[in-house]
Protein backbone atom coordinates (compact mmCIF):
# COMPACT_ATOMS: atom_id res chain seq x y z
CA UNK A 1 0.00 0.00 0.00
CA UNK A 2 1.61 3.62 -0.70
CA UNK A 3 0.28 6.30 0.94
CA UNK A 4 -2.06 8.95 -0.13
CA UNK A 5 0.69 11.51 0.32
CA UNK A 6 2.99 9.94 -1.97
CA UNK A 7 0.56 9.24 -5.15
CA UNK A 8 -0.39 12.69 -4.79
CA UNK A 9 3.29 13.32 -5.04
CA UNK A 10 3.73 11.67 -7.77
CA UNK A 11 1.10 13.07 -10.09
CA UNK A 12 2.31 16.10 -9.12
CA UNK A 13 5.19 15.34 -10.55
CA UNK A 14 3.22 12.95 -13.80
CA UNK A 15 1.51 16.53 -14.72
CA UNK A 16 4.98 19.01 -15.76
CA UNK A 17 7.01 15.57 -17.28
CA UNK A 18 3.22 15.39 -19.63
CA UNK A 19 3.63 19.13 -20.19
CA UNK A 20 7.00 18.77 -21.42
CA UNK A 21 6.73 15.85 -23.35
CA UNK A 22 3.68 17.20 -24.84
CA UNK A 23 5.58 19.94 -26.03
CA UNK A 24 8.01 17.92 -28.03
CA UNK A 25 5.18 16.22 -29.52
CA UNK A 26 3.68 19.11 -30.61
CA UNK A 27 7.46 20.47 -32.14
CA UNK A 28 7.72 17.67 -34.05
CA UNK A 29 4.06 17.58 -35.54
CA UNK A 30 5.26 19.21 -39.19
CA UNK A 31 9.33 18.07 -39.19
CA UNK A 32 8.14 14.17 -39.06
CA UNK A 33 8.82 13.05 -42.73
CA UNK A 34 7.54 9.96 -44.29
CA UNK A 35 11.12 8.34 -44.39
CA UNK A 36 11.09 8.58 -40.74
CA UNK A 37 7.80 6.40 -40.15
CA UNK A 38 8.19 2.78 -39.71
CA UNK A 39 5.83 -0.10 -39.54
CA UNK A 40 5.79 -2.50 -36.56
CA UNK A 41 3.23 -4.64 -37.43
CA UNK A 42 -0.05 -4.81 -40.05
CA UNK A 43 -0.92 -1.19 -40.01
CA UNK A 44 1.40 -0.13 -36.95
CA UNK A 45 3.15 2.78 -37.36
CA UNK A 46 6.20 4.02 -35.15
CA UNK A 47 8.56 7.14 -35.85
CA UNK A 48 11.42 8.60 -33.61
CA UNK A 49 8.90 10.77 -31.89
CA UNK A 50 6.95 7.76 -29.81
CA UNK A 51 10.55 6.59 -29.24
CA UNK A 52 12.04 9.67 -28.06
CA UNK A 53 8.74 10.56 -26.33
CA UNK A 54 9.34 7.21 -24.08
CA UNK A 55 12.78 8.04 -23.75
CA UNK A 56 12.13 11.44 -22.17
CA UNK A 57 9.59 9.75 -19.98
CA UNK A 58 11.57 6.53 -18.77
CA UNK A 59 14.18 9.37 -17.49
CA UNK A 60 12.35 11.06 -15.47
CA UNK A 61 10.63 8.03 -14.00
CA UNK A 62 13.39 6.28 -12.70
CA UNK A 63 14.82 9.49 -10.88
CA UNK A 64 11.41 9.77 -9.24
CA UNK A 65 11.11 6.07 -8.48
CA UNK A 66 14.41 4.18 -8.64
CA UNK A 67 13.17 1.12 -7.74
CA UNK A 68 10.31 0.87 -11.03
CA UNK A 69 10.30 -0.74 -13.59
CA UNK A 70 8.65 -0.46 -16.94
CA UNK A 71 5.91 -1.77 -19.54
CA UNK A 72 6.10 0.49 -22.46
CA UNK A 73 4.86 0.37 -25.95
CA UNK A 74 8.20 1.15 -28.09
CA UNK A 75 10.52 -1.01 -25.54
CA UNK A 76 12.83 1.10 -25.50
CA UNK A 77 13.87 0.30 -21.65
CA UNK A 78 13.52 -3.62 -21.04
CA UNK A 79 11.06 -4.57 -18.80
CA UNK A 80 12.26 -6.51 -15.05
CA UNK A 81 9.03 -7.08 -13.24
CA UNK A 82 8.95 -5.22 -9.60
CA UNK A 83 6.47 -4.32 -7.51
CA UNK A 84 6.28 -0.97 -8.67
CA UNK A 85 5.59 -0.72 -12.43
CA UNK A 86 5.32 1.96 -14.74
CA UNK A 87 3.00 1.15 -17.33
CA UNK A 88 3.77 3.62 -20.58
CA UNK A 89 2.36 4.56 -23.78
CA UNK A 90 4.02 8.09 -25.06
CA UNK A 91 1.89 8.52 -28.14
CA UNK A 92 -1.40 6.89 -28.15
CA UNK A 93 -2.86 8.04 -31.77
CA UNK A 94 0.12 7.08 -33.67
CA UNK A 95 -1.80 7.03 -36.81
CA UNK A 96 -3.14 10.31 -35.96
CA UNK A 97 -0.19 12.13 -35.64
CA UNK A 98 1.81 11.15 -38.65
CA UNK A 99 -1.56 12.41 -41.03
CA UNK A 100 -1.54 15.89 -38.62
CA UNK A 101 -5.05 14.83 -37.66
CA UNK A 102 -4.73 16.47 -34.02
CA UNK A 103 -6.07 13.94 -31.17
CA UNK A 104 -3.54 12.01 -29.77
CA UNK A 105 -2.41 11.54 -25.65
CA UNK A 106 0.39 10.40 -23.50
CA UNK A 107 -1.03 7.91 -21.31
CA UNK A 108 1.31 6.90 -17.93
CA UNK A 109 0.18 4.82 -15.22
CA UNK A 110 1.47 3.37 -12.02
CA UNK A 111 0.97 0.18 -10.82
CA UNK A 112 2.01 -1.50 -7.44
CA UNK A 113 1.93 -4.98 -6.65
CA UNK A 114 -1.70 -5.99 -8.39
CA UNK A 115 -3.17 -2.72 -8.71
CA UNK A 116 -2.73 0.72 -11.07
CA UNK A 117 -3.27 3.58 -8.56
CA UNK A 118 -2.11 6.25 -10.46
CA UNK A 119 -3.29 7.12 -13.95
CA UNK A 120 -2.36 10.05 -15.89
CA UNK A 121 -4.08 10.67 -19.91
CA UNK A 122 -2.51 14.03 -21.45
CA UNK A 123 -4.24 15.66 -24.95
CA UNK A 124 -1.20 17.14 -26.15
CA UNK A 125 -3.33 19.43 -28.66
CA UNK A 126 -5.34 20.54 -26.07
CA UNK A 127 -2.78 20.46 -23.28
CA UNK A 128 -5.80 18.78 -20.87
CA UNK A 129 -4.63 16.36 -17.88
CA UNK A 130 -7.13 13.94 -16.69
CA UNK A 131 -5.62 12.02 -13.79
CA UNK A 132 -6.75 9.73 -10.80
CA UNK A 133 -6.04 8.37 -8.20
CA UNK A 134 -7.09 5.13 -6.95
CA UNK A 135 -9.75 5.74 -3.79
CA UNK A 136 -9.25 9.60 -4.50
CA UNK A 137 -11.08 10.42 -7.35
CA UNK A 138 -10.26 11.42 -10.96
CA UNK A 139 -9.56 15.23 -12.08
CA UNK A 140 -9.41 17.13 -15.49
CA UNK A 141 -7.22 19.80 -14.16
CA UNK A 142 -8.70 20.65 -10.63
CA UNK A 143 -11.95 19.68 -11.87
CA UNK A 144 -13.60 16.15 -10.53
CA UNK A 145 -14.48 14.19 -12.82
CA UNK A 146 -18.03 12.05 -12.70
CA UNK A 147 -19.11 9.47 -15.46
CA UNK A 148 -23.03 10.85 -17.55
CA UNK A 149 -25.75 9.81 -15.79
CA UNK A 150 -27.18 8.80 -19.51
CA UNK A 151 -30.10 6.09 -18.57
CA UNK A 152 -30.87 4.81 -21.62
CA UNK A 153 -29.24 3.20 -25.20
CA UNK A 154 -30.98 5.49 -27.54
CA UNK A 155 -29.30 8.31 -25.69
CA UNK A 156 -26.12 7.04 -25.86
CA UNK A 157 -23.29 8.07 -27.40
CA UNK A 158 -20.08 5.46 -27.86
CA UNK A 159 -16.70 5.21 -29.17
CA UNK A 160 -15.35 2.36 -30.14
CA UNK A 161 -11.68 1.16 -32.73
CA UNK A 162 -11.08 -1.50 -34.57
CA UNK A 163 -7.76 -3.46 -34.85
CA UNK A 164 -4.40 -2.86 -36.67
CA UNK A 165 -4.78 -6.61 -37.88
CA UNK A 166 -7.80 -7.71 -39.51
CA UNK A 167 -8.70 -10.85 -38.03
CA UNK A 168 -11.59 -13.32 -37.72
CA UNK A 169 -13.12 -11.16 -35.02
CA UNK A 170 -14.74 -8.84 -37.88
CA UNK A 171 -18.24 -10.68 -38.39
CA UNK A 172 -18.67 -9.90 -34.66
CA UNK A 173 -17.39 -6.31 -34.60
CA UNK A 174 -19.67 -5.46 -37.12
CA UNK A 175 -22.16 -7.05 -35.67
CA UNK A 176 -22.18 -5.18 -32.79
CA UNK A 177 -21.35 -1.76 -34.68
CA UNK A 178 -24.23 -2.28 -36.27
CA UNK A 179 -26.24 -3.07 -33.31
CA UNK A 180 -24.60 0.58 -31.61
CA UNK A 181 -25.77 2.19 -35.03
CA UNK A 182 -29.36 1.16 -34.93
CA UNK A 183 -29.80 1.57 -31.34
CA UNK A 184 -27.31 3.94 -30.06
CA UNK A 185 -27.51 8.03 -30.48
CA UNK A 186 -23.91 8.35 -32.24
CA UNK A 187 -20.88 6.33 -32.62
CA UNK A 188 -17.49 7.85 -33.01
CA UNK A 189 -13.86 6.06 -33.76
CA UNK A 190 -11.58 8.78 -32.22
CA UNK A 191 -7.91 6.82 -32.91
CA UNK A 192 -7.20 7.36 -29.42
CA UNK A 193 -7.85 4.65 -26.69
CA UNK A 194 -6.55 6.63 -23.86
CA UNK A 195 -8.70 9.43 -24.56
CA UNK A 196 -11.61 7.66 -25.51
CA UNK A 197 -11.44 6.47 -21.63
CA UNK A 198 -10.69 9.69 -20.83
CA UNK A 199 -13.49 11.03 -22.46
CA UNK A 200 -16.25 8.79 -20.84
CA UNK A 201 -14.54 9.89 -17.69
CA UNK A 202 -15.55 13.45 -18.07
CA UNK A 203 -18.97 12.40 -19.06
CA UNK A 204 -18.62 13.53 -22.69
CA UNK A 205 -19.64 10.10 -24.00
CA UNK A 206 -21.50 7.01 -22.42
CA UNK A 207 -19.29 4.06 -23.29
CA UNK A 208 -16.43 2.81 -25.06
CA UNK A 209 -15.32 -0.75 -26.23
CA UNK A 210 -12.85 -2.43 -28.29
CA UNK A 211 -10.98 -5.20 -28.64
CA UNK A 212 -7.15 -6.47 -29.53
CA UNK A 213 -5.54 -3.71 -27.21
CA UNK A 214 -2.42 -3.51 -25.29
CA UNK A 215 -2.18 -2.77 -21.64
CA UNK A 216 -0.49 0.75 -22.04
CA UNK A 217 -3.75 1.47 -24.26
CA UNK A 218 -5.83 0.87 -21.04
CA UNK A 219 -3.63 0.93 -17.66
CA UNK A 220 -4.50 5.19 -17.02
CA UNK A 221 -7.49 5.64 -18.58
CA UNK A 222 -9.34 2.20 -17.21
CA UNK A 223 -8.42 4.02 -13.86
CA UNK A 224 -9.77 7.29 -14.65
CA UNK A 225 -13.36 5.50 -15.40
CA UNK A 226 -13.09 3.74 -12.09
CA UNK A 227 -12.40 6.91 -10.40
CA UNK A 228 -15.09 8.71 -11.93
CA UNK A 229 -18.25 6.52 -10.78
CA UNK A 230 -17.88 4.38 -14.45
CA UNK A 231 -17.53 0.40 -15.07
CA UNK A 232 -15.07 -1.54 -16.45
CA UNK A 233 -14.84 -5.74 -17.58
CA UNK A 234 -13.79 -7.62 -20.52
CA UNK A 235 -15.80 -9.06 -23.23
CA UNK A 236 -16.64 -11.59 -20.71
CA UNK A 237 -17.93 -9.57 -17.63
CA UNK A 238 -13.93 -10.02 -16.04
CA UNK A 239 -12.09 -7.86 -14.67
CA UNK A 240 -8.89 -8.99 -16.89
CA UNK A 241 -8.99 -6.48 -19.26
CA UNK A 242 -5.53 -5.25 -18.88
CA UNK A 243 -4.30 -8.61 -19.82
CA UNK A 244 -6.68 -10.08 -22.30
CA UNK A 245 -7.44 -6.59 -24.14
CA UNK A 246 -10.67 -6.45 -24.74
CA UNK A 247 -12.88 -3.66 -22.78
CA UNK A 248 -16.52 -2.78 -21.96
CA UNK A 249 -16.11 1.01 -20.43
CA UNK A 250 -19.46 2.54 -19.45
CA UNK A 251 -20.93 4.86 -16.56
CA UNK A 252 -22.28 2.10 -14.77
CA UNK A 253 -25.97 2.41 -16.12
CA UNK A 254 -25.89 1.32 -19.37
CA UNK A 255 -23.08 -1.18 -18.86
CA UNK A 256 -25.36 -4.40 -18.74
CA UNK A 257 -27.15 -3.61 -22.17
CA UNK A 258 -23.67 -2.95 -23.60
CA UNK A 259 -22.03 -6.01 -22.26
CA UNK A 260 -25.11 -8.26 -23.36
CA UNK A 261 -24.92 -7.00 -26.83
CA UNK A 262 -21.12 -7.76 -27.19
CA UNK A 263 -21.81 -11.44 -25.33
CA UNK A 264 -24.67 -11.48 -28.04
CA UNK A 265 -21.61 -11.43 -30.95
CA UNK A 266 -18.08 -12.29 -29.74
CA UNK A 267 -17.34 -15.55 -28.41
CA UNK A 268 -16.35 -15.87 -24.74
CA UNK A 269 -12.46 -16.54 -25.57
CA UNK A 270 -12.04 -12.72 -28.05
CA UNK A 271 -8.87 -10.98 -27.71
C1 LIG B 1 -3.86 2.72 -30.87
C2 LIG B 1 -4.98 3.67 -30.50
C3 LIG B 1 -6.25 3.33 -31.24
C4 LIG B 1 -6.64 1.89 -31.04
C5 LIG B 1 -5.48 0.97 -31.42
C6 LIG B 1 -4.27 1.32 -30.56
P1 LIG B 1 -1.31 3.58 -30.85
O1 LIG B 1 -2.69 3.01 -30.15
O2 LIG B 1 -5.23 3.64 -29.13
O3 LIG B 1 -7.33 4.12 -30.84
O4 LIG B 1 -7.76 1.59 -31.85
O5 LIG B 1 -5.84 -0.37 -31.22
O6 LIG B 1 -3.22 0.43 -30.84
O7 LIG B 1 -0.79 2.49 -31.72
O8 LIG B 1 -1.67 4.80 -31.59
O9 LIG B 1 -0.44 3.83 -29.65
CA1 LIG C 1 -1.76 2.97 -27.93
CA1 LIG D 1 1.55 4.36 -28.93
Amino acid sequence: MIISSVLNKYKSELVPLCQQVAGFIRAELYKVEAADIETKDMNSLVSYVDKEAEKMIVKRLSDLLPESGFITEEGTVASTLKKDMWIIDPLDGTTNFLRKLPHFSISIALRHEDDVVIGIVYDVMLEDAYTAIRGEGAWKGDNKLKVSDTATMNEAIVITGFPYERDQQIAASFEVLKHCIQHCRGIRRLGSAALDLAYLSAGIIDIYYENSLNIWDLAAGALLVEEAGGTVTDYSGGDTYLNNGTIISSNGILHAPMAQVIHRFHNSDAK
